[in-house]
């Protein structure tokens, strides 16, 4: 691989076809969402919900720009069992703490590809009593073949349907320490492996 096609830098590199949005981009989009999330919640305490594992550094970086009152939660979904790159339907392992009642809660994911993981969280959510329950995501993926996806209310970067990895997304649970969101190599993604992600 050319290793010009990253900025990351590391032994990973090899295993990259190609890079989406790079560390700059993302660094640049997530100061702008931070603005239009602190406009919407002007006056206003939120909680941040954070889907696990996947919107860990996503989340990270985005609560550190947020100048309001933030409160941090998290739940735990997984939908891709072992080398899957199509969800396989989520399940809620980890479900938010149930103080939810009366706050205004943000739902904050690493990618929405056919909207099963936000609808299952917003549901869940919603049962809670909360003040409002909004959705952020940093990734949004074309999917024309899916009917009646719910929206999230902000949206870093919109990309093909196609599977990526960095900046918290994963393959098998590895690749998330890449600084930008990359393609991998057909052969990494033809590699049968076990284990799980999310
Ligand atoms: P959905 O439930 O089909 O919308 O899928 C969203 C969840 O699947 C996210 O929380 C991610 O964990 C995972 N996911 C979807 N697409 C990708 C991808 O391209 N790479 C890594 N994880 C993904
Ligand atoms: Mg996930």
């Amino acid at each position: 691989m050319d290793t010009a096609k990253t900025t990351s830098g590391s032994s990973i590199d090899a295993d990259v076809a190609r890079v989406i949005v790079d560390a700059q981009r993302i660094t640049a989009r997530i100061e702008q969402l931070a603005g239009q999330i602190a406009e919407c919640y002007e006056g206003r305490e939120v909680t941040l919900l954070a889907i696990l594992t996947g919107s860990l550094i996503f989340l990270a970086d985005l609560v550190r720009r947020l100048p309001i009152r933030a409160r941090l939660d998290v739940a735990l979904v997984r939908s891709y069992p072992g080398s899957a790159t199509r969800s396989q339907g989520p399940t809620l392992r980890l479900p938010p703490e149930p103080e939810l009642k009366g706050c205004d809660v943000l739902i904050v994911d690493d990618i929405l590809d056919s909207g099963g993981t936000l609808r299952l969280l917003c549901d869940t959510v919603s049962r809670m009593k909360p003040a409002s329950v909004r959705t952020c995501v940093l990734l949004r993926k074309d999917r024309t073949d899916v009917v009646d996806r719910a929206e999230p209310d902000f949206v870093g970067f919109d990309v093909a349907d196609e599977f990526v990895v960095g900046y918290g997304l994963d393959y098998n649970g590895l690749y998330r320490n890449l600084p930008d969101i990359c393609v991998l190599n057909d052969q990494v993604l033809q590699r049968a492996a076990g284990g799980t992600s999310a």
